[in-house]
């Protein structure tokens, strides 16, 4: 649990590395519709989050530096209790102030009253122009009634539309202690959903079937929702990069590809795994999986303040071009085979992204044009794989169709990496003694 006072820190840093004369404005995520009287389980903007640990739609955070009535206001929901009888109890006004840190807080209904005279006078609008086309439009219109009423008056121009996010996601790069616990949280429950499915996995159930293992698991652990759809991809599958239709039979003799991640109070885990249905490797699956697992381990390796952020995956692709070519499946010499595009077949996406409150979490990779450097607290994925399409016909038959990521979420620490996934088995040894576990019981 992130404590209130820390959601103050960071409202401060925002506004002291601000000039006094702008205003803040940060919306939450609007509700989204997903069929008739159906709604989308509604999910805070990251950054509106971030900024006031407030998790009800309908909500707008608004900071205003120096303002001598109060700097920080929160407009949300009213309680209403012939409302809170369908809805259930909303936070309201005056917890908003008494729980929440507001200075003050307004009825969301009033924005379109109240905001135009708080934006008279300030020369900067700091707001995520261009995230949410609705809140635009309002943010436009108000603009331009503060213009109609100046009209004839000393004209002290209009106010500067100006991004946050250089600000606001460059300190959400840097986790603190609490955000670490909450990561880990998320993570464990990761990693427990990916046992579950790991151990109930066998020939003959459905995608869908695992990806209900997984579920179960986070749900246990406090965490309702996956921090992303996830990607239960059997046999060939796992080559679809984004595949989440999980409708597939899990065929005796194919491997499974499982990247699911639980979010815990909005912080997100991403884990993978591929393991066997049957629960043991084919001697051509075994050999690009521990192709894998060392490019992986070599991208952990070099994971430390002060390293580049692109040194994990210069490091797997040296590890996978050059095993690529020894295994044949790439054209030799292996020693050079990581300076030729040959691997790039097999292998397309970069090797991990930041991790946070949002799965691709915010944060520049480059700085100025170069690569950033690990610092403590940075948590990124590491995430290298190997997809040989079944269509691949410049590979020999039996590669075809294989699919292999293994995923882990690494903090950077003050003197090298933690890996928080760690208690995920991935030898080849121990995934075959996980998977497809209840087969070998039966069989004695
Ligand atoms: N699960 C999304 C990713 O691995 O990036
Ligand atoms: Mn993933
Ligand atoms: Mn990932």
């Amino acid at each position: 649990m992130i404590d209130r006072r820390e959601y103050a820190r960071r409202r401060r840093r925002v506004v002291e590395s601000l000039d006094d004369t702008c205003i803040v404005i940060v919306p939450t995520a609007p509700v989204m519709l997903r069929n008739r009287d159906v709604e989308y389980p509604f999910r805070p903007d990251s950054d509106f989050y971030y900024l006031t640990g407030f998790a009800e739609s309908e909500a707008v955070a608004v900071m205003i530096p120096g303002r001598e009535q109060g700097e920080y206001l929160l407009f949300c929901r009213e309680r209403d209790s012939r409302r809170d009888l369908w809805t259930g109890r909303c936070v309201g006004l005056e917890d908003a102030v008494s729980k929440f840190g507001a200075d003050d807080a307004f009825p969301v209904s009033d924005l379109d009253d109240i905001l135009p005279g708080l934006m008279e006078g300030r020369s900067k609008v700091y707001y995520p122009i261009g995230k949410y086309a609705d809140f635009d439009y309002r943010v436009l219109n108000w603009a331009n009634r503060l213009r109609r009423q100046r009209r004839g008056r000393y004209s002290q121009g209009s106010a500067e539309i100006v991004a946050l996010d250089h600000i606001l996601h460059d300190m959400r790069l840097y986790k603190s202690a609490a955000e670490l616990r909450t990561i880990r949280h998320a993570v464990d429950a990761s990693v427990a959903g990916h046992k579950r499915a790991m151990a109930a996995s066998r020939p003959g159930l459905h995608e869908y079937q695992l990806e209900a293992e997984v579920l179960h698991e986070f749900a246990r652990h406090g965490c309702r929702w996956a921090a992303y759809p996830s990607i239960v991809a059997g046999g060939v599958n796992g080559c679809v990069m984004h595949y989440t239709d999980n409708g597939a039979l899990l065929n005796d003799g194919d491997l499974v590809l499982l990247d699911a991640g639980a979010e815990y109070q909005f912080y997100a885990g991403d884990v993978t795994r591929t393991f066997p249905v049957n629960g043991r490797f084919s001697p051509v699956q075994r050999a690009i999986y521990e192709l894998v697992l060392s490019a992986q381990q070599a991208a952990i390796d070099v994971i430390r303040p002060g390293n580049d952020c692109n040194a994990p995956h210069r490091a797997a692709v040296a590890v996978i071009a050059a095993g690529l070519a020894d295994l044949g499946v790439i054209p030799g010499p292996a020693r050079t085979a990581g300076e030729r595009s040959d691997y790039q077949h097999f292998y397309m996406p970069s090797t991990g992204h930041w991790l946070g409150l949002d799965v691709h979490d915010v944060g520049d990779y480059k700085v100025e044009g170069a690569w950033r450097a690990f610092e403590p607290g940075m948590v990124t994925t590491v995430e290298p794989g190997v997809y040989i399409p079944p269509d691949a016909t410049q590979v020999a038959p039996r590669w075809r169709g294989i699919a292999v990521r293994i995923e882990d979420d690494v903090a950077v620490t003050r003197h090298g990496r933690e890996v928080l996934s760690a208690a995920l088995p991935k030898a080849v040894n121990a995934v075959e003694a996980l998977s497809g576990a209840s087969d070998h019981d039966e069989a004695g």
